[in-house]
C-alpha cells in the first residue's frame, strides 16, 4: 500500500497516482480516498462516468455504507465496490467521494474498514492487489488509518518555495507517527534539478520522481485526449521506472528481474462484479 499526500496548492498527487496505476506491472487498486472529494472518476476517468462505463456511486461511499455493521474489515466486501478502470484494465478503482460534505458519513470506522479491506484484498482470481491510495490535502479530515498502515507516505510536492514551504508541516506532523523510512517524498512536475532542491529543502528520500510534462498530465487529471493513456511520454516512462522500483522493492525481486520472470497480468484481473 502506498499513499500519496500533499500540502496547499495541488503539487499533482492524483495525476502522479493514476500515472503509476496505468503503468503499474501489476493488478492494482486505485483508491480514491480524498475526504474532499475525488478526482479520479470526473477527471481521468470523465468520459466513463459520463457515458456510465464508470459509476460514481460505486467505491469509498458505497463500502462504507455497505459494511457499517462489520466490526473489522472484510476483504470480499470490497470487490463489489471495485471498478475496472476502461482505459487500463489492470488498475481497479475505488471511486471516490463526489461531495466533500460525504466524509463526515464515513468516519474513522469507516476509515478503519476500508484500511483492513485495502491491505487483505484479492482479485477476482484470488491473487492479492498491490493498492496505490489519494488522500489528498494533509488536513482535519485526513484518513490517518489509510497513512498508518501504508508501506511507504509519500508526500507530494513541486519543486517550487510555495509547495516546498507547504510539504514542511505535513511532514513534520506524518514524523511523529510514522518512522523515517516509509515516509518519503513524491517529486511532482519536476526536473531533475528540481528534484535535487526539493530533497535538500525537505532532507526526506524521493520515492517517486515524475517530470512535468503538462499534455499527459492533462490526460490523467482531466480526461484530455478522451482519457486514453499514451503508449509514450516523459511522464508515463519516468512513472514506469518508480512503479517497477516500488514493485519491486514491497515483492523483493529487482526490476531486472520483473522483465525476465513475472509477466505482465494480463487485462481484466479485477472484474469482480462490476461490468
Ligand atoms: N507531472 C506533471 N506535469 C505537468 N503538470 C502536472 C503534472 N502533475 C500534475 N500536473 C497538473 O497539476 C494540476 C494539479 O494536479 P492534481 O494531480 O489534480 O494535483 P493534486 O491531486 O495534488 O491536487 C493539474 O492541472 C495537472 O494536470
Ligand atoms: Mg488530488
Amino acid at each position: 500500500m502506498i499513499t500519496i499526500v500533499s500540502g496547499k496548492g495541488s503539487p499533482g498527487g492524483t495525476t502522479t497516482l493514476a500515472a503509476l496505476a496505468a503503468v503499474w506491472p501489476a493488478p492494482v487498486l486505485l483508491a480514491d480516498c480524498d475526504p474532499a472529494g475525488g478526482d479520479l472518476a470526473p477527471g481521468w476517468l470523465g468520459q466513463w462516468l459520463v457515458a456510465g462505463a464508470i459509476r460514481a456511486d460505486r467505491g469509498v461511499l458505497s463500502h462504507a455504507t455497505a459494511t457499517r455493521h462489520a466490526t473489522a474489515g472484510d476483504p470480499a466486501a470490497l470487490l463489489e465496490h471495485v471498478q475496472t478502470v476502461p482505459p487500463a484494465r489492470h488498475v481497479g478503482l475505488l471511486a471516490g467521494l463526489t461531495s466533500p460534505g460525504q466524509h463526515s458519513a464515513i468516519s474513522a470506522a469507516g476509515w478503519t474498514r476500508l484500511t483492513a479491506s485495502l491491505a487483505a484484498f484479492r482479485t477476482a482470481t484470488g491473487r492479492p492487489a498491490d493498492a496505490l491510495v489519494d488522500v489528498g490535502r494533509f488536513g482535519a479530515a485526513t484518513p490517518w488509518p489509510l497513512l498508518l498502515a501504508a508501506d511507504v507516505v509519500l508526500v507530494a510536492v513541486r519543486p517550487t518555495q510555495r509547495h516546498v514551504l507547504a510539504a514542511r508541516p505535513v511532514l513534520a506532523e506524518l514524523a511523529e507517527r510514522i518512522v523515517p523510512e516509509r515516509l518519503g517524498l513524491a517529486a511532482c512536475a519536476t526536473s531533475p534539478a528540481g528534484t535535487h532542491e526539493v530533497r535538500a529543502a525537505l532532507g526526506r528520500d524521493i520515492g517517486v520522481e515524475i517530470p512535468i510534462d503538462d499534455r499527459t498530465a492533462a490526460v490523467l487529471s482531466d480526461g484530455n485526449d478522451a482519457g486514453a493513456v499514451p503508449g509514450r511520454s516523459p511522464l508515463l516512462r519516468a512513472a514506469r521506472r518508480a512503479a517497477r522500483r516500488l514493485h519491486g522493492t514491497y515483492h523483493n525481486y529487482t526490476p531486472a528481474e520483473l522483465r525476465v520472470t513475472a509477466p505482465l497480468v494480463s487485462a481484466g484481473v479485477l472484474t469482480g462484479g462490476t461490468r
